[in-house]
C-alpha cells in the first residue's frame, strides 16, 4: 500500500520524505489554510520534494470553471493531480480533464455509488473520508472495503485513497481492506514508527550493552 501524506505544509512534508516512504501528498483548501502559504507556492515546493503525485483542489462550482483550474495546476509540476468534489459538475470535469492527460481525484466521497460513478467517469483516484463517516456514527472502512469489492469486479483502474484518516488503526485497516493508498495525517504517519516495547527493548539493549562493557576486561 501507497502512503500519502495529507498535509500541505512543506516543511513537514520534507521532514517525513526524508524516510523515503511518502509515496505522494494530498491537499485541500482546509490544510492549504492552517499551511499559511500561497497555494502555488506550497504546491511547488512540495512536488521539488516528492515525485509522486500531488493532489491540490479549487472551489470551482462548474465544471467549466473546474477545469479551468485544474489545467492551472496541472502547468505548476508534472505530477499535480487534481482534486475534484464528487458531484454532476464535478464528474463532467473529471472526463474532460482526463481527455487532456490530466489526472484526477474524486474527493469527498461517502458512498459506493458515488465510488462507482467516479471509477466510471475515468477518475484516477478516488477518495472516501472514512474519519468523517466515522464521526457520524457509520462505519468508514467498511465503506473503503465495499469500494474495494466493487473495483474488483469491474475491474476498474481508479485507485482508492482512503482519507480523513485519523488513527493508526485506519491505516492498518486500509492496508488490511486492500486499498491502493492511505493518505496520512503527519502527526499519524510519526506515530506509526512508534510502539512502547520497541522504545523499552531499545533502552534495555542500550543498558545491557554498557553494562556489559563495564564487566569486560
Ligand atoms: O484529504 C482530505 C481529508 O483527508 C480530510 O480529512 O480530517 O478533514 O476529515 P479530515
Amino acid at each position: 500500500m501507497k502512503i500519502f501524506i495529507d498535509s500541505a505544509d512543506p516543511q513537514k512534508i520534507g521532514r517525513l520524505a526524508a524516510s523515503g516512504l511518502v509515496d505522494g501528498v494530498t491537499t485541500n483548501p482546509t490544510l492549504m489554510l492552517k499551511a499559511g502559504l500561497r497555494q502555488k507556492d506550497a504546491i511547488t515546493r512540495i512536488c521539488r520534494m516528492i515525485r509522486g503525485p500531488v493532489s491540490v483542489e479549487g472551489v470551482g462550482e462548474t465544471a467549466e470553471q473546474m477545469v479551468k483550474d485544474g489545467q492551472e495546476f496541472a502547468s505548476w509540476a508534472k505530477n499535480v493531480v487534481v482534486k475534484i468534489p464528487m458531484g454532476q459538475e464535478g464528474l463532467k470535469a473529471v472526463r474532460a480533464l482526463n481527455r487532456k492527460g490530466i489526472k484526477t481525484n474524486v474527493t469527498l466521497v461517502f458512498s459506493v455509488n458515488q465510488a462507482l460513478l467516479a471509477a466510471k467517469a475515468g477518475a484516477t483516484f478516488v477518495s472516501p473520508f472514512v474519519g468523517r463517516l466515522d464521526d457520524i456514527g457509520e462505519n468508514g472502512m467498511k465503506l473503503v472495503e465495499e469500494i474495494m469489492q466493487v473495483y474488483r469486479n469491474y475491474g476498474f483502474r481508479t485507485q482508492v485513497i482512503v482519507a480523513s484518516v485519523r488513527s493508526e488503526a485506519h491505516v492498518a485497516q486500509a492496508a488490511k481492506a486492500g486499498a491502493h493508498i492511505a493518505t496520512v495525517p503527519p502527526e499519524i504517519l510519526e506515530k506509526m514508527f512508534l510502539h512502547p516495547l520497541t522504545e523499552k527493548g531499545i533502552a534495555k539493549f542500550k543498558e545491557d550493552w554498557d553494562a556489559a562493557k563495564k564487566g569486560q576486561k
